[in-house]
């Protein structure tokens, strides 16, 4: 019989309210190899490691270690069997001491005094099995995050580790950070152990790993050698494309109402960013012109537009409307340059579920028009039968509850909302999310018509090939930062993903528009 894997789990599952986090999930990892955990934010990835470590109890499912079924009930219990994890967050005590960081809890001691001089050299002894020197009694916050990351692998090692789980542990690291980090992998995969290293940085993947897990909406999508999984791959599997399937659909030709290629911005911004948010960029759009924003979840595309509307401030770079500099603190200062958001989550940003639908339709012209501007009754019965028929609200009336509708029909008196305040500029962050396809057809033509209209959109959308469809020009988004810009007949979803799968510093030069 075959040697059992280091780890195997199978049918994993565990919900949170309203959530199925993970659905039957298999996962395995071998001794001596590191092992991508990949797949959106969402989709699962740190459920996956909480519920094996046993910060979480499981629903269903089975997991092995070296053959023995397991189920830790404590983090504590899972490095006891030798499955030791270090998050992206370092959680050590920052005022105590390296030593006593990496021995915390597991101190030597001889009838209950610690023993200083055994806690010194065994913090020496697993940090030089990373092959670092430093002076252990120095408190742990007088060290970078890299070093102090470093020791919180010390530490993890420091048990008898099998099955190393790196959760997103380069997100804070430098470039040469990243590197010794790597150095450590290596030397640890040579001495058997078994990495689990989840990372949204495909140039790592591709560095440092030998195979990959794709999960997406809680799902095993697949299990690959990184050497046989190309870039493009992989990204299609995270966004769940099929890459053969993507070739055929290209970009709708030209349309005569596209806006000409002279036509001036209503907004602009340059070096425009925000520190941890995301990086400086450039980016505008004309009136009459769709521009989509494209990226894996978590690029940055919620960022740019939280930014543009005031919701975030930015620190750096400039805003222009209409070619002159403003400066928006705040959604209110949105308003007043006439721009309009509809955030991504209908139901935490959007819907006031006990007001009804004229109520809803009211609320941003009313925050446009401050507090002491009343609008009347008749006004927002007007309002509500305009944007009830035009955007063909399915209700028997104005006065019906909002949190009766559905879904497709909240978001529709979501739009009308912010129509009301007669935007120049829409800023629709995820429109069709959780909608039916009848109703993410309605809104995609409304899309289109309101651009023939003349205002300016900013589209965000995981449905790549709605960003295609309905998108005069596209910005690509990887890792907070933009890697490029596709217009008219270059827009095809195969040229987005090659752009989201690009080794970095590859992307920026390829297909930029040549206005
Ligand atoms: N403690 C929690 N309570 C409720 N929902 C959660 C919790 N942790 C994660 N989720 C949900 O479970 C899903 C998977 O999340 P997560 O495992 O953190 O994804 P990933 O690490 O791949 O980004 C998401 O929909 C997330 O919102
Ligand atoms: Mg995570």
């Amino acid at each position: 019989m075959a040697e059992p894997q280091l780890l195997e789990i199978r049918g994993l599952e565990k919900s949170f309210p309203g959530v199925r986090a993970l659905q039957g999930v298999d996962f395995t990892v071998r001794r001596g190899e590191v092992h991508a955990l990949m797949g959106e934010n969402g989709a699962g990835k740190s459920t996956l490691i909480k519920a094996l470590t046993g910060v979480y109890d499981r629903d269903g499912g089975d997991s092995r270690l070296d053959g023995q079924s397991i189920r830790p009930g404590s983090p504590r219990e899972a490095e006891a069997l030798g499955i030791s994890t270090v998050y992206q967050e370092v959680n050590l005590i920052p005022h105590l001491s390296v030593a006593e960081n990496i021995c915390l809890g597991r101190q030597p001691s001889a009838f209950g005094f610690l023993k200083w001089g055994a806690i010194h050299r065994r913090a020496e002894r697993a940090l030089a099995r990373l092959d670092l020197t430093l002076d252990v009694s120095r408190q742990l916050s007088s060290f970078s995050i890299a070093i102090q990351q470093m020791v919180a692998l010390a530490r993890a090692l420091d048990v008898d580790a099998k099955l190393l789980i790196l959760d997103e542990p380069t997100s804070s690291l430098d470039e040469n950070e990243v590197a010794e980090l790597f150095k450590v992998m290596r030397k640890l995969r040579t001495e058997g152990l078994g990495i689990v290293f989840v990372t949204h940085f495909l140039d790592q993947v591709y560095s440092v790993t030998d195979r990959i897990t794709v999960l997406r909406n809680g799902k095993h999508v697949g299990e690959y050698a990184t050497t046989e999984l190309p870039r493009l791959e992989l990204v299609a599997r995270m966004i769940g494309k099929d890459v053969s399937e993507v070739e055929k659909m290209n970009h709708p030709p030209a349309d005569a109402a596209a806006p000409p290629a002279a036509a001036a911005p209503f907004l602009e911004v340059a070096n425009f960013g925000r520190k941890g948010s995301i990086y400086p960029l450039d980016l505008s759009v004309k009136p009459g012109e769709v521009v989509g924003l494209a990226g894996l979840l978590g690029s940055g595309r919620t960022e740019i537009a939280r930014l543009i509307f005031g919701v975030d401030r930015a620190d750096s770079g400039v805003l222009k409307i209409d070619g002159q500099t403003v400066t928006i603190n705040n959604p209110r200062d949105a308003l007043k340059q006439r721009i309009a958001f509809t955030a991504e989550d209908r139901k935490v940003d959007g819907i006031i579920p006990n007001l009804s639908i004229r109520e809803n339709i009211v609320l941003a012209l009313q925050a446009s028009r401050g507090p002491w501007a009343r609008i009347g009754r008749a006004e927002q019965n007007a309002l509500a039968d305009r944007f009830i028929k035009a955007l063909g609200v399915k209700t028997p009336g104005p006065e019906q509850l909002i949190k009766n509708l559905s879904g497709g029909n909240q978001q529709k008196v979501l739009l009308g909302r912010w129509l009301a305040t007669e935007p120049k500029l829409f800023i629709l962050d995820e429109p069709t999310r959780g909608i039916d396809v009848g109703a993410k057809a309605e809104i995609e033509k409304l899309i289109a018509s309101l651009r023939k209209q003349g205002l300016a959109i900013l589209f965000i959308s995981s449905e790549l090939e709605e960003v295609v469809r309905d998108s005069q020009r596209v910005i690509i988004l990887r890792d907070r930062r933009k890697v490029g810009e596709l217009a008219a007949e270059q827009i095809s979803e195969q040229a987005i993903m090659q752009m989201i799968a690009a080794p970095t510093g590859e992307s920026q030069a390829v297909l930029h528009p040549s206005s």
